[in-house]
């Protein structure tokens, strides 16, 4: 008997994205993404490593859904490339590419696992970059037409549909940071952006609404718990104001109609006014709020700071993304967005990289660490719906071993492992747990 019990209906699922794990990027007519561009350019990704093969999700994703199967996936949050669709990012459609997806969608349909897709994990089409991308007032109805072509391919058999895979790393990190692709550093363009973004969502969800009025809509965020460094005022400010920047900058304005207050106090005149005829669309009503959660962070008053505040560095465990593995961090997001914003939650993404020891005598992997820091993170989960958290499902990050980003593939977050010299998969303990875990519906 489950020591802890989910409710029924709760829908365990793992997570991917499509330029972490397709390879083939510009196969059958794809147009290139700025993360093809990005991982190209010299010096930019760990190794040298680019998507062009990855996990060959694109060819094997028969295979992959079989490992699905295996583990007991009740459903499967996946992307879809933007460019392998529109090449050109607007007009003509390319039939080849659309179509990849279509047998992804019915495969998956086939084998009882439910799709939930994500229209944008990070890859904008390089022609709408070479126009300005989301710095441009253009962008939103760019990703209005996207977003039409694709809910009324797939209509009700994607049941749930993410429009964003958190806008602040995307916006924040390519545009003001520089760290991730396009590899902008202007945060005027960066602050631009996040409205650009924000409309963008809205149009889609008006799109994939009249498509699909079936489907469940929603955008995922990602988000850590900010704890303030002592009992002073000063720091739960600082903790608040830095929870306002990473929580609360694009989930505000889609429930609220503005900015959080420290933004504006922060960034000044250089903050897009959201007018009223925006605030309309951003504000569509959504479904439910997916959180990806990793890690917390415990930040001080510091009146040079960002945002007046500083990061402290707790010395907890840690993973080989030096995250801090925080499980009670989680229970605190979930608390905080259910409170706040009183929407059904989903975490789409948790999970983590650790360097895994070599196959047994079966051949798993004996990932302990990694079953272990999903298992406190249920646990987390499940204390947060005891106290009346209105979560809906779980999604492992990740399916798969794959590109992680400008790390390439020196961080491994799958629950499955992938060789990257011969593309073979292998399961992992953490897999086989996750199989008897969602068969008993607990732990
Ligand atoms: C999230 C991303 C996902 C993956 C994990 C580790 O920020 O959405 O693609 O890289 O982090």
């Amino acid at each position: 008997m489950p020591v802890l019990r989910f409710p029924d209906g709760f829908l365990w699922g793992a997570a991917t994205a499509a330029y972490q794990i397709e390879g083939s990027p510009l196969a059958d007519g794809a147009g290139p993404s700025i993360w093809h561009t990005y991982a190209h350019r010299p010096q930019t990704i760990e190794n040298g490593d680019t998507g062009d093969v990855a996990c060959d999700h694109y060819r094997r994703y028969r295979d992959d859904i079989e490992l699905m199967r295996r583990i007991g996936l009740e459903a499967y949050r996946f992307s879809s490339a933007w460019g392998r669709v529109l090449p050109s990012g607007k007009g003509a459609i390319n039939a080849a590419g659309i179509e990849f997806y279509d047998r992804l969608v019915d495969a998956l349909l086939e084998a009882g696992i439910r799709p939930a897709l994500t229209l944008y994990h990070w890859d904008l089409p390089q022609r709408l970059e070479d126009s300005g991308g989301w710095a441009n007032p253009d962008s939103p109805r760019w990703f209005a037409e996207y977003a039409d072509v694709m809910a009324d391919r797939f209509r009700d058999r994607v049941p749930l549909w993410i429009t964003f895979n958190e806008p602040w790393v995307f916006v924040w990190l390519g545009y003001a940071l520089g760290v991730h692709a396009p590899g902008r550093t202007d945060t005027g363009q960066a602050l631009a952006a996040a409205r650009h973004v924000l409309l963008a969502h809205g149009a889609a969800v008006e799109r994939i609404r009249a498509h699909c009025p079936e489907s469940d809509v929603g955008i995922t965020l990602s988000v850590q718990a900010y704890m303030p460094a002592s009992d002073s005022a000063a720091d739960a400010d600082a903790a608040a104001r830095s929870r306002a920047f990473n929580n609360e900058w694009f989930m505000d304005p889609i429930a609220f109609g503005r900015w959080p207050k420290a933004l504006g106090d922060e960034f000044g005149e250089f903050l897009p006014e959201l007018s009223d005829a925006d605030a309309h669309v951003i504000q569509r009503p959504i479904d439910f709020v997916g959180l990806n959660y990793y890690t917390r962070h415990v930040v001080a008053h510091d009146a040079e700071g960002f945002f007046q505040s500083r990061p402290l560095r707790p010395r907890g465990r840690r993973t080989e993304m030096d995250w801090e593995v925080y499980p009670a961090g989680l229970y605190l997001v979930l608390k905080e967005f259910y409170d706040r914003y009183r929407l059904p939650l989903y975490v789409t993404e948790n999970g983590a990289a650790f360097a895994d020891p070599p196959a047994d005598g079966e051949g798993v992997i004996p990932d302990w660490e990694r079953l272990t820091y999903l298992r406190d993170h249920f646990d987390a989960a499940h204390r947060a719906l005891s106290e009346g958290v209105d979560l809906r499902g779980y999604f492992v990050w990740s399916l798969l071993d794959n590109f992680e980003w400008g790390f390439g593939y020196s961080k491994r977050f799958g629950i499955v492992g992938c060789d990257f010299e011969t593309l073979e998969r292998r399961m992992k303990q953490s897999a086989l747990w996750y199989h008897d875990l969602i068969e008993q519906n607990g732990i």
